[in-house]
């Protein structure tokens, strides 16, 4: 039996993380956060001392990361997903991340994969493809409230410069740049709740089941 695969494509903090989820559990499917083997990769390099912008050395710690150790908590920090937009630029670590990720994808029954170039370069033949987004202001303010929730303190404005760097390294890129498919939904949730974008998201996936 083939895979039903879910390509999810958007900019940092546009919800692509929650909303995957929720549809991953919605449809018993296995999930995928393709953004955190960029992130294992960079966390390895800088645990070993290793510099970021050696391909060959990269290269050899994205061969080396492994799907069912990816922890979500201890990748999360704002220097890792710094580093790991700064790896995701070199064509070397990128062809050994895309492998491992089809790999996951052909998962049955089926896989949801959230990431940057899921619909584009990853799963180009996924039945559904998402681009989930938003205005960089909102994603800017919901990271500024998340850290606040927390009980830490943040500075506005730094985050929505942040927002900003990284989304230009992620469009701009030769390599895979951010981009929604041709054929890829857009969803913008600059107004929508979280309910409400998967309510959208679960109409699409219906229609395609
Ligand atoms: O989504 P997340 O913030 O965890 O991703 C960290 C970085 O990894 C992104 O800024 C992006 O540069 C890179 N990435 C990518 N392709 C993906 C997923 C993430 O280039 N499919």
């Amino acid at each position: 039996t083939k895979s039903f695969t879910i390509a999810i494509d958007g900019p940092a903090a546009a919800g692509k993380g929650t909303l995957s989820r929720l549809i991953a559990e919605r449809y018993g499917f296995h999930h995928l956060d393709t953004g955190l083997t960029y992130r294992a990769t960079a966390k390895a390099l800088l645990d070993a001392g290793l510099p970021l912008d050696d391909e060959a050395v990269a290269e050899k710690m994205a061969r080396e990361v492994e799907l069912a150790g990816l922890d979500r908590d201890i990748l999360s920090r704002h220097e890792i997903g710094e580093a790991a937009s700064k790896i995701a630029v070199m064509p070397a670590v990128r062809r050994a991340l895309v492998e491992a990720q089809r790999r996951f994808a052909a998962r049955t029954p089926g896989t949801v994969l959230d990431g940057r170039d899921i619909g584009t370069v990853v799963c180009p033949d996924a039945p559904v493809k998402l681009y989930v987004t938003a205005s960089p202001e909102v994603r800017a303010r919901r990271r500024y409230d998340e850290i606040l929730g927390k009980g830490a303190t943040a500075d506005f404005e730094a985050i929505f410069e942040d927002v900003k760097r990284r989304d230009e390294r992620d469009m701009g890129r030769a390599d895979s740049p951010l981009k929604p498919a041709d054929d890829a939904h857009l969803l913008d949730t600059s107004e929508m709740s979280i309910e409400a974008a998967f309510h959208a998201a679960h109409s699409i996936i219906d229609a395609a089941l």
